[in-house]
């Protein structure tokens, strides 16, 4: 008599537990769905480190793409350079503003979506460059430069210090 009642009682929780957990999952589907239609609307904020060269008008303009983009950049006024030589970017590479992004460098007009692109990807690099400052690069292309724009690359650096295409405009 006891055992069957105690089997009954555990079945018809069992049942309960299992139309809960049941409800729950599709609670759990329905937030997941709203959650992933938020992150398609607005993309993550990204935190990036700047050092500048502090006699560049260029380098705020392309701090100011990348907040328009979805960046939040902490910005030193100085040391470009010292960090570019510490974070192993190679000087041949070099512009006039190095950052660093979830651990990889961003080196020059580097436009924020490529940089976006990195961060999904994440391949075994040092990180990206659009070495020298070409005209038409985010930053280069205010109203000083009138309709110019130069075709330019952005590389991506490996760890071995050699370069491939990441990007053409
Ligand atoms: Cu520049
Ligand atoms: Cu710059």
């Amino acid at each position: 008599m006891l055992p069957s009642r105690k089997v009954r009682w555990a079945s018809s929780m069992t049942m309960r537990d299992f139309s809960l957990q049941r409800r729950r999952s599709l609670l759990g589907m329905v937030a997941m769905g709203a959650a992933s239609i938020a992150v398609a609307a607005k993309p993550q904020i990204l935190e990036i480190q700047v050092w500048k060269d502090p006699n560049c008008g260029c380098c705020n303009a392309w701090i100011e793409h990348l907040e328009k983009n979805g960046f939040s950049p902490s910005v030193i006024d100085a040391g470009n350079n010292a960090a570019r030589a510490r974070l192993g970017l190679p000087q041949k590479f070099a512009s006039c503003h190095t950052g660093l992004v979830q651990g990889y460098v961003i080196e020059g007009h580097v436009p924020a979506a490529d940089i976006r692109r990195l961060i999904k990807e994440k391949p075994d690099a040092i990180g990206i460059a659009v070495p020298g400052m070409p005209i038409g690069s985010p930053g280069m292309d205010g109203p000083d430069y009138g309709k110019q724009r130069d075709p330019y690359q952005v590389l991506l650096i490996q760890k071995n210090g050699s370069s491939k295409v990441f990007n053409s405009y």
